[in-house]
């Protein structure tokens, strides 16, 4: 009996291990001390109802001085809101037009380290970066993560990163 269970507990372990390889990406703990804002503002469609907030770690700034690739330990940490809502359910804005941050709804990281990508296939690989997406508590989402790394695909020639020029601002002015 004994061993029965131990056999299964160890291969639902190696199943999950196998499975959760491409989103080993850890939350870093207080990143709203230890990171750089280096952007926040209104979601690009379709998440018209949403605000983000991103965070770069000490690597990602001092590599995104050259404009190329970022360097291996690399991190980017995102906040999405939902935004303040009206009774039809249309964002209230701001004086300058901004929705308005609400509640957090998940935090999205980037991080790249040396081969990581190398489980995806390369029509979707975002080179060495890995994606993660957790709870407001902290809880990694367990989800299908394709279509993040669909999505930032296309942005190649600036590391993957939607808000690279941004990103490249804050290194410069510092
Ligand atoms: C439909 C396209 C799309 C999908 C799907 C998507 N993203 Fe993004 N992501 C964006 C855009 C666009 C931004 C820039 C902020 C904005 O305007 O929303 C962004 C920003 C980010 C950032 C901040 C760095 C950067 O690229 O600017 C991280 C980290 C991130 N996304 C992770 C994820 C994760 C993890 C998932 C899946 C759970 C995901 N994204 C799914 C489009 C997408």
């Amino acid at each position: 009996m004994g061993r029965i269970y131990a056999t299964a507990a160890v291969l639902g372990l190696l199943a999950s291990a196998a499975w959760a390889a491409p989103q080993d990406v850890k939350l870093p703990e207080n990143w709203r001390e230890t990171f750089v804002k280096y952007w926040e503002g209104d979601r690009a469609p379709p998440n018209d109802t949403q605000t983000g907030v991103a965070w770069a770690n000490r690597v990602a700034l001092e590599s995104a001085k050259g404009g190329g690739p970022l360097a291996y330990g690399s991190m980017i940490v995102f906040e999405v809101y939902k935004a303040k809502l009206d009774a039809e359910g249309k964002p209230v804005l701001d004086e300058q037009g901004r929705r308005i941050p609400d509640t957090l709804a998940l935090v999205a990281v980037m991080e790249k380290r040396e081969g990581a990508g190398a489980a995806w296939p390369e029509e979707i690989r975002n080179g060495d970066w890995e994606m993660a997406a957790f709870t407001p508590q902290g809880t990694f989402i367990e989800r299908d993560y394709a279509p993040c790394l669909e999505c930032h695909k296309p942005l190649e020639d600036q590391d993957y990163i939607f808000t690279r020029s941004f990103l490249d601002e804050a290194a410069s002015g510092r």
